[in-house]
Parts: structure tokens; sequence; C-alpha cells
């Protein structure tokens, strides 16, 4: 058993309830919160934070090796950009290339992430990750000729995938949007997942491309589809696609340019969302419109995304950048609710048992020091995202990593 004593402790429970010089006893799980519990306490220092380890929902280590190879500032001539360079980036990213990643993560104060698995070329990499994988092997392919044998690859991986389920490995499914696949195979795949009760990650309304072809069959899109697979008709209606996963746990990904009824779909279905900022930032979509899901009883995540849109993995930097676009929020209660989005509604994304301190949480926990003393409490989420970087110590399950 370990029992940390901190200035701060950051609960990130129902009511965000912060304790100032409080201790947390935990051994694989949390086993209690407050003051004078059992055990000699170690004493994290002056303006110590304890805090749930955040959490990445949404990335793609498979493009971990992109540094300056895409095209920015446009979704389109990105995606293109991404299909040119996709197969060499993919061969370039070796165990280094892993590890760095999780590297970076790690010392940011990650304790999982949700990996998007196109390929399955990550699996040995990431089987004995030091930190908690949900694997989201994806489904892409809207072409009729090819979906059989886009299905039963994408089969073998999940089968490859499931396998290796444990503790700190979960399986999990993703298809990749309501333009790139064939509706056959999404019904195919949402089967499964409700089967086997996997929670699932699908983008949905990136760009304003994706908006005009689905409403319209026109547009950017229309070229795209032309160009690559002679095929100029889209092949289902947004509404129709967020209503296939009713009774799942899924997570819709940046989510731009949904329209109000899909939102209201969305909550009805009880569906998550995870922003990427910084992402949305580089291909020049715009930005998740927060006051919008905040209507609703969204939980929405904040997510790094892959290095195929981003230059970091660190979710301080990303949720700074947040704290920084969405100049129409107050910044205190942004703040607030980013911390939020990377710790506790992360982990509803991904069907984790952590993400906040709570009896019979797993002791995934972050600590580390502020510059300097936060007087009023009400500051101290703010503070936390101008001033950390990187973490003193990551706890998984107890452990320290
Ligand atoms: C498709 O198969 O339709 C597709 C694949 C990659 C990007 C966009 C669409
Ligand atoms: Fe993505």
């Amino acid at each position: 058993m370990i029992k940390l004593k901190a200035d701060y402790v950051l609960t990130m429970n129902k009511t965000y309830d912060i304790l100032k010089n409080a201790e947390v006893l935990f051994d694989k799980e949390i086993i209690d919160i407050g003051y004078n519990l059992p055990e000699k306490a170690i004493y994290l220092g002056k303006n110590s934070v304890l805090m749930p380890a955040l959490i990445n929902s949404h990335t793609h280590l498979e493009f971990g090796s992109n540094k300056t190879s895409l095209n920015y500032g446009d979704f389109i001539t990105w995606l293109e950009s991404v299909i040119d360079k996709r197969e060499e980036l993919f061969v370039s990213c070796k165990a280094d290339c892993y590890k760095n990643a999780i590297k970076e993560m790690k010392k940011s104060g990650i304790c999982a992430f949700g990996e998007i698995s196109s390929s399955g070329t990550d699996l040995k990499y990431l089987k004995h990750s030091p930190l908690k994988v949900v694997y989201f092997n994806e489904i892409i392919g809207s072409n009729p000729a090819i979906v059989d044998a886009m299905y039963q690859d994408f089969l073998n991986r999940l089968n490859e995938s499931i396998k290796l389920k444990s503790k700190n490995f979960k399986p999990a499914v993703s298809i990749h949007s309501p333009y790139s696949v064939h509706p056959v195979l999404m019904d195919k795949i949402i089967e499964i997942a409700k089967e086997k009760n996997l929670p699932i990650e699908a983008h949905f309304m990136e760009s304003r491309a994706e908006r005009r072809w689905l409403d319209k069959g026109e547009g950017e899109f229309k070229l795209f589809f032309e160009k690559h697979f002679k095929n100029a008709k889209p092949l289902i209606k947004p509404l129709e696609f967020l209503k296939k996963f009713k009774d799942t746990n899924t997570t819709f990904i940046h989510c731009v340019y949904a329209n109000e009824k899909e939102l209201q779909k969305i909550n009805e279905i009880d569906g998550k969302i995870a922003h990427c900022p910084v992402s949305n930032r580089l291909l020049n979509v715009g930005k998740l419109d927060l006051e919008k899901v905040k209507n609703y009883t969204i939980d929405y995540s904040v997510a790094t995304d892959g290095l195929s849109s981003n230059y970091s993995l660190n979710l301080f930097k990303e949720i700074r950048a947040a704290l920084l676009m969405h100049t129409d929020l107050h910044p205190k209660y942004l703040a607030k609710d980013l911390l939020k989005a990377v710790t506790i509604n992360a982990a509803k994304s991904l069907n984790l048992n952590n993400g906040s301190i709570e009896k019979g949480k797993d002791a995934d926990l972050i600590t580390f020091q502020l510059p300097d003393n936060v007087e009023n409490i009400e500051n101290l989420p703010i503070q936390i995202i101008l001033h950390t970087n990187e973490v003193e110590r990551l706890y998984i399950n107890g452990e320290k990593i």
C-alpha cells in the first residue's frame, strides 16, 4: 500500500472535489481519500498536485514517423498526402518510433490511450506497452468490390488483438467514417461490437468537404471519389450513420460540422465526442462548437489524434491549445472541463475503470509541482494547464512507471 500526500488533490469525481493537503491511499486500486489515513505518507512537496493520470482517447501511432511529410492547411489536400505517404510512413515507423511515442505520452502523464490501428502493424509494438492500450481495429473501404477482402482482413486483425486481451490491453473496433466505409461493413462491425461489448470510435463530420459530400454528393469529395474510386455517390446520410450506433459505446471523433440534429442524436444514443483541436487547426477545418455540445449531456474528451496531424502527443499541450483556441468560453470554467475531458470523460469513452480518484478505481495517478502557490482553488485548473508539460510521477495500477 502507498499513501501520497499533496497540497492539492483533484479527484475529478462527480462534484469535482479538490482537497487541500489531502492524502490518497492505494494499492492496485484507490482505497481511500482524505485525512489522517493509515500508513506513513510520502509528501509530494510544495505546491504539489495529485490527480488522475491523463488518457489520450484517440491516436494513430502508425503515423508516428511523420514530421514534415504531410500537407497541412486543407483537409482534402492533407488526405491526398496521407494516401500518398501512408505506406512509406508505416514502414518507417518501427520499434523506436513506437517507443518514442510512448515515452512522450508517459512523460506527460498519460496512463492509457485509444489507438486506431488500420493495418495491424502496430500490434507487435503495443502488446507490451507500459501504458494501457485500447486497440481500435479500424475498417476502411467504401468500394463494393473490395468489401469482402476488407472484412476478412479486419476479422484477422481483430482476432489477433482479442488473443492479447488483458487488464492493460483491450481490443476495440473503429469504423473510419461515414464517407469511407460501406454500410454493409458498418452493420457487420457494429454487430460484433455489440456481441463482444467492445467500444467503438468513428471519425464524424471533420471537414466542410465531408458535410457537403454526405448532404449533397457535391464538392471536393466528389472530385476525390471520382479520382480514386470512380464512384461519385455518398452511401449513407449522416443521421442514418449515427442511428446505427444505438446500444453501443461509441465515440465520434471531431464533429466540427455536426449539426443540431446530429448532436441531438449523439446525445440520445449516449454517444461520446473526442475533440482534437490541434489536428483541426492544422487541417484548417475550424473547431468543435463546445458551447453547443454543452447544451447536451454529451461527454467530450480531448485527444491529440496522430502525429499525422499533430506535432506532439502531449495532452497538456493539447488542452492548452484548446484553452487558447476557444475564445468564446470563459477560460476558468473551460479549464475545468478540459481537465475532465482528458481524465474521467476519456475513461468513459474507452470503457476504463480510471480517470478519477474514487474508491475502487484503478490507481492510475500523476503528480507534479506547480511553480507557486494557488490561493484561490477556483484557479487551480487553469494554472495546471498553463504550467504543466511533464509530470514527476506516473502510477499505473498502483505501480510507479
Ligand atoms: C474509401 O474507401 O472510400 C476511402 C478510403 C480512404 C479515404 C477516403 C475514402
Ligand atoms: Fe483520427
